[in-house]
């Protein structure tokens, strides 16, 4: 198949590109580029020896996505594109409404004019609302999102179901991801925040590197094993494959299906940077600091369903997480820069 990947250059999607190719689909890739670097599409050639076409622009804008599908015969599409930071989106919130519902806005509605109508969207474990009791399934409760990526997030898949519901001839598939961390096992592609990295994975591996003095953990007085908090760390290869899984879904299946992409299995912070710390041999520094506002104690999830109906699962433990986040990151200090 053909496959259109919105954000293809970023962290999920340019590992997602390499699994579509590996198995056998071609890719067409637009993205502007706003949090991420050419290169890692280079690199993703360069792994599968495969080519993607690469269109670099907006995903709102509307006469590009005319011009790719009239070019590029596209049979279903995977849409990652959109800004991802949740404090930014605390201080940017129209930024964050306008790109992220915008350009689903715009894609689908270029997607009902041509007539593909099989989409598979990025959104995230965020989405459940913190009452829940874990772990969380597809059917746990949504919504209460405490900032404005989350709302995009609720409100992209409002938009979306609401679509397939009223027009059967659509297949949308809704995966909801826990936390993807890790690298191609190879180095060449991974995670290249910029800035100061939100995410505790991409932390760590900048402390191991000497780009950062110290780890601050977000508090260690949770209710949970040794009191930092828990999460279900999600190796982003196995993740990329549960795209494919998707894409395969979407092409047997209409109608809206919700799955969530994770392990199963909780780790602390402490829990990560103990494995970090043992199977890379290379010391992280870290200190307690204040509870971060608007953080769960704990966060995993229920992968049962989509074990049943994708035929997916995890394959990758802790420990491949964190050789291969730390591989990615001593070959390439300072991420695709200089
Ligand atoms: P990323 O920032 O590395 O990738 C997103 C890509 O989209 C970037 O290459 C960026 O340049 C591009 N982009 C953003 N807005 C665009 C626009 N309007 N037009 C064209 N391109 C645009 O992020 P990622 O970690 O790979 O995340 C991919 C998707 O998965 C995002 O939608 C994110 O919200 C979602 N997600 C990520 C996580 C996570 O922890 N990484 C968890 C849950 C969901
Ligand atoms: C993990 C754990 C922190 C950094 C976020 C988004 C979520 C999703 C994935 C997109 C927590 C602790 C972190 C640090 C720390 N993204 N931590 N020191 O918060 O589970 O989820 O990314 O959809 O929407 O909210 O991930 O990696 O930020 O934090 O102690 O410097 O690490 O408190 O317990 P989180 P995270």
């Amino acid at each position: 198949m053909n496959v259109l990947v919105t954000g293809g250059a970023g962290y999920i999607g340019s590992h997602t590109c390499v699994e579509l190719l590996e198995s056998g689909h071609d890719v067409v890739v637009v993205d502007n580029l706003c949090n991420s670097n050419a290169k890692s599409l280079e690199r993703v050639e360069a792994l599968t020896g495969k080519s993607v076409k690469f269109y670099q622009g907006d995903v709102r804008d509307e006469a590009l996505l005319r011009r790719i599908f009239a070019e590029n015969e596209i049979s279903s599409v995977i849409h990652f594109a959109g800004l991802k930071a949740v404090g930014e989106s605390v201080a940017q919130p129209w930024r964050y409404y306008d790109n992220n519902l915008n350009s689903t806005l715009v894609l689908t509605k270029v997607m009902t004019d041509v007539g593909v109508k099989s989409i598979i969207f990025s959104s995230s474990a965020t989405v459940y609302s913190g009452d829940n009791e874990m772990p969380l399934r597809e059917t746990s409760r949504t919504g209460g999102c405490t900032n404005p990526y989350g709302w995009t997030k609720y409100m992209t898949e409002q938009i979306l179901s609401g679509m397939a519901h009223a027009d059967p001839a659509w297949s949308v598939v809704l995966l909801r991801y826990f936390n993807p961390i890790g690298a191609h096992e190879s180095g060449m592609i991974g995670e290249d925040p910029r800035g100061v990295p939100n995410n505790l994975m991409p932390y760590i591996t900048q402390v191991a590197v000497g780009r950062r003095e110290k780890l601050s953990v977000f508090g260690n007085d949770y209710d949970t094993p040794d009191g930092t908090g828990v999460r279900d760390y999600i190796h982003v290869v196995d993740l990329a494959k549960g795209h494919v899984a998707a894409v395969k879904y979407a092409a047997e299946h209409t109608g809206c299906e919700v799955f969530n992409l994770g392990t199963g299995v909780g780790y602390s912070v402490l829990d990560m940077v103990r494995t970090f710390q043992e199977v890379n041999g290379v010391p992280i520094p870290y200190r307690i600091v204040d509870r971060r506002p608007g953080d769960l104690p704990v966060c995993y999830a229920d992968p049962g369903k989509s074990a049943e109906k994708l035929g997916w699962k995890a394959e990758k433990n802790l420990r491949d997480m964190c050789r291969d986040s730390w591989n990615w990151q001593s070959r390439n200090p300072m991420g695709y820069g200089e």
